[in-house]
């Protein structure tokens, strides 16, 4: 099939691309929600987050790549758990496996900056202006990659520049944005503001570049690792995760511990269903983008966000009361149109991918 393996009669690929799409939507709005609906003081801690993320993450992984290896008909352990196991993890812990840290290292401060970015700009104008990791990625794939871009990309490049500049000016504009919320406390019908949430555009502006930067580097130096040798793609997403841990760790270990009452309870204080929820979608989102550069490509996986920016965007007119401007709807039209103009095959574009001479 030259679609690839499929699900319910559907090609794996596009399910993997709508599910990314919905993911990315969802996991901008639970999480903004998350970190705007408490009080400071009330408010769990993001490195927890990002630590709890990696870990299901490495688990889900982990048990992926044992079933592949437990089910396959060609692997010589073939139905035998304990082989299968084994088999796994000498693959893990691979003489390669340390080409995992330096994407690992920059995925946790990606997902850390993500944070920071969400509590600080209203959900449409965060998904608009991460779409910068187009332009991000495609300069580390001509760096690093040696592709070469057809010049309708680069003119889509420079459209997508343009439109979040158009974003970012009516973001800016309003510093700092104040932001009230509606908790419901006591009985059902009783909803009232409890705090006052405030917003500081440029701080989530600037979490946001960096954002797309370590996005860019991570996602081509993983594409580079994964197409670089012949490991699994799950034993891979394991390394990835192990290598995580100890970044994740360092904040936990180096915060304020006067008041600490153990590490697991340090680690989920404040931890309610909206924290939750951004854990789950976030480690939910790690896989299918897994399952997206197995099954699809990186090209798609641009698309897959753009098609989130929709989604998000009415998803806030709802929810947030976000208010449409003509800057955000001139700036945001010129970004879809760019991704548009970038994800349409051209079939001019190479890519050398460097082979280690060892395995
Ligand atoms: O936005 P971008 O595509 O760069 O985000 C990638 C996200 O997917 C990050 O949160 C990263 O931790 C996660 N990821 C993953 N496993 C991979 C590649 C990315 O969990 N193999």
């Amino acid at each position: 099939n030259a679609e690839g393996p499929t699900l319910f009669g559907m090609p794996l690929k596009y399910i993997s691309l709508v599910t990314l799409a919905v993911q990315n939507a969802a996991l901008s709005i639970v999480m903004h929600y998350s970190r705007v609906s408490t009080p400071p003081s009330q408010a769990y801690s993001p490195a927890s987050a990002v630590l709890l993320n990696e870990i299901l993450k490495g688990l889900i992984s982990f048990s992926v790549a044992i079933i592949q290896v437990f089910n396959s008909q060609e692997s010589p352990y073939r139905k035998s758990l304990p082989l299968s196991v084994r088999h796994v993890c000498h693959e893990i812990f691979s003489a390669d496996s340390w080409k995992l840290s330096i994407p690992a290292i920059l995925y946790v401060i990606q997902n850390s900056l993500q944070f920071v970015a969400i509590s600080n700009l209203p959900v449409a104008t965060f998904q608009v202006t991460y779409q910068m990791k187009i332009l991000t990625t495609a300069a580390f794939s001509v760096i690093l990659l040696r592709k070469s871009l057809s010049p309708t990309k680069w003119v889509a490049l420079c459209f997508l520049a343009l439109g979040v500049g158009i974003v970012q000016i009516q973001s800016t504009s309003a510093s700092p944005h104040h932001k009230s919320v509606n908790v419901p406390v006591g009985s059902a019908h009783d909803a009232a503001p409890v705090h006052i949430h405030i917003m500081s555009p440029l701080k989530g502006l600037g979490a946001v570049t960096a954002a797309c930067f370590t996005s860019g580097l991570a996602g081509v130096y993983f594409e580079m690792v994964l197409k670089g040798s012949k490991s699994d793609l799950w034993v891979r997403n394991v390394q990835l995760s192990l290598f995580s841990l100890v970044p994740a760790l360092l904040p936990i270990i180096f915060s304020d511990h006067r008041n600490s009452q153990g590490f697991f309870r340090d680690l989920l204080k404040n931890f309610g269903g909206w924290a939750w929820g951004t854990v789950a979608i976030q480690t939910f989102g790690g896989l299918v983008t897994a399952v997206v550069i197995k099954y699809s490509d990186n090209i798609l996986k641009g698309f897959a966000t753009s098609l989130a920016i929709i989604l998000s965007f009415l998803a806030s007119v709802a929810l947030f009361d976000f208010k449409l401007t003509p800057s955000f709807l001139l700036g945001s039209t010129t970004v879809l149109v760019a991704t548009w103009m970038y994800n349409q095959p051209t079939g001019r574009e190479t890519v050398t991918i460097p082979i280690p001479s060892k395995a």
